[in-house]
């Protein structure tokens, strides 16, 4: 208990001989200069973040968008300030603007744990961490259509052993342990069961810090999660040496999984990435790919066992496809585009509780937007809860209805789950493949109905439902 009093007192401390700093400079920086996005700074330091957490996201952005503008706000958040972009042309102004006006940018707390861990601080200067042409390469359609047989059995096997012995289960914890399984494998090869498990704790401490205050302290979550960043880059640097080894003999691996592709490319001079930036690359996409598809798989089930009809509708079409195949055929690609109700009611889910947030960047330049000024260096917002409620776009917003996605489907800009423009999430097939093959064999094997109604959601980098998602299974008859 002292010692959290006394943190907090530091805190405090700090946060006053700060704000004097910044009065004075604010002052200074106001006086004849342009017009600044409306809104409030928050803290020093802390900002706006813990109203953020407190209050969640989504009513955040809401709240200061009826307080303060429809279009731009500002606000301090991760001890940066921030102008947060909102509605259809928000969005769609960020994501065209890409390489003029911005520039990638993550919080401290998730380059610290992750990219630029001190003991290779120095090395990694100039090393740009995802390399995205490459990345949306190896990541394309046509490059993961022999991932989904693997997909196919890995899920039905996790159904086998993890869910059908109970009579009922918490979907999201399960999905955690298979969605982690599953990468590890499409990753890297990796199955042994206690290697998957030992990598997924590191894992966690750095996914559940990324988003953290960025205050390098004992106990507190930004410190657990450079740790356990540590941890994940030597274990990972272990197996890319080990598997460069393998190579160099001609051991070939099976399948060609990430690890080995990013093994064998090279680029316009023929040189080939480093450890380091193949380490980078991998963690990049364990990180990108963990909670988000984890958490849209629990909340499509979520859906499934809370609304019978769609349940129907989704066990018809998949039902169809089963029959069509015979039993011992594994999913392919041609399967996975018949899937069209389905992925309807996936997207549903993503528009109701999407697993990103958003995404950052930083201005390059002073630019204008809507009348307003964002200076040099601030940083950048845009999420998706500014349009995935707003009645403006989906009418009686609250409502899980798939038919939205019929025809031309929501307008430009609204439905921004992967968000859009030169940056948009190159994993979208991937999580789509994941969570299309996964629904499959659930509704082929069990009715599901939820266990606990109403259940809490709460923010961390992605929402979480506190119980878990406690589910009721009622295996179809044979
Ligand atoms: C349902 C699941 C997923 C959702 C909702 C999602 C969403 C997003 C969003 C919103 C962004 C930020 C876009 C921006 O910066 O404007 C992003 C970036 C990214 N995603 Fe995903 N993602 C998902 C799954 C995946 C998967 C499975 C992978 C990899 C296999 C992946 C890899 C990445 C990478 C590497 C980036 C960074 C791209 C860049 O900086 O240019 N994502 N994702
Ligand atoms: C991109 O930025 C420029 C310069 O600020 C602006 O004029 C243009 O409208 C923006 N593009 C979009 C699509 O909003």
């Amino acid at each position: 208990m002292d010692a959290i009093f006394s943190y907090i007192l530091l805190l405090v401390l700090l946060s006053l001989s700060l704000s004097l700093i910044f009065l004075s400079h604010t002052y200074k920086r106001n006086y004849g200069s342009p017009k600044l996005p409306p809104g409030k700074a928050g803290w020093p330091i802390v900002g706006e973040s813990v109203v953020f957490a407190l209050s969640g996201p989504e009513k955040f952005i809401s709240d200061r968008m009826n307080k303060y503008s429809p279009q731009v706000f500002q606000t301090s958040l991760l001890g940066e300030k921030m102008a947060v972009f909102c509605g259809a042309s928000g969005n769609k102004f960020l994501f065209s603007n890409e390489t003029k006006l911005l520039t990638s940018w993550w919080p401290q707390s998730m380059k610290k744990a992750l990219l630029f861990p001190s003991f290779v601080e120095n090395s990694l200067k100039e090393v740009t961490a995802l390399k995205r042409g490459f990345l949306h390469e190896i990541l394309k359609p046509e490059a993961l259509k022999h991932y989904i047989p693997i997909m196919d059995s890995m899920a039905a096997q996790h159904l086998d052993s993890e869910w059908a012995p109970h009579g009922e289960v918490k979907v999201f914890p399960m999905l955690k342990k298979y969605t982690f399984a599953l990468a590890c494998k499409l990753f890297m090869s990796i199955e042994d069961p206690e290697h998957v498990a030992r990598l997924a704790e590191a894992f966690t401490l750095v996914t559940s810090g990324l988003f953290s205050v960025p205050i390098d302290f004992p106990g507190m979550a930004y410190n657990r999660a450079i740790k356990g960043g540590r941890m994940v880059r030597e274990e990972l640097l272990g197996i890319i040496r080990h598997r460069r080894k393998e190579l160099s003999e001609k051991k070939e691996t099976p399948f060609g999984d990430l690890l080995s592709r990013m093994l064998l490319v090279t680029d316009e001079d023929g040189k080939f990435m480093n450890e380091m930036e193949i380490s980078n690359n991998i963690i990049g996409l364990l990180v990108a790919s963990y909670d988000t598809t984890s958490t849209a798989v629990t909340f499509v089930l979520n859906y499934l066992a809370e609304l019978p009809h769609v349940y129907s509708a989704v066990f018809k079409e998949q039902m169809e496809i089963a029959k069509s195949k015979g039993t011992e055929k594994l999913l392919n690609w041609e399967d996975i585009e018949k899937m069209k109700y389905s992925w309807n009611v996936a997207r549903e889910a993503l528009r109701l509780t999407p697993p990103a947030q958003g995404a950052f960047r930083e201005a390059i330049t002073d630019f204008t937007y809507a009348g307003f000024t964002i200076p040099k260096g601030w940083k950048t917002f845009w999420t998706v809860h500014s349009t995935h409620k707003n009645p403006q776009y989906f009418p009686n917003p609250e409502k899980f209805d798939p038919s939205r996605f019929e025809g031309s489907g929501p307008a430009p800009y609204t439905f921004v789950p992967f968000g859009g423009g030169a940056r948009m999430c190159p994993g979208k097939e991937y999580a789509r493949l994941e969570v299309l093959v996964f629904m499959h064999n659930v509704v082929k094997r069990f009715k599901l109905e939820k266990a606990v109604a109403n259940e809490k959601i709460i923010y961390h980098s992605s929402p979480t439902p506190v119980n878990g998602v406690p589910v009721r299974l009622q295996p179809h008859e044979k």
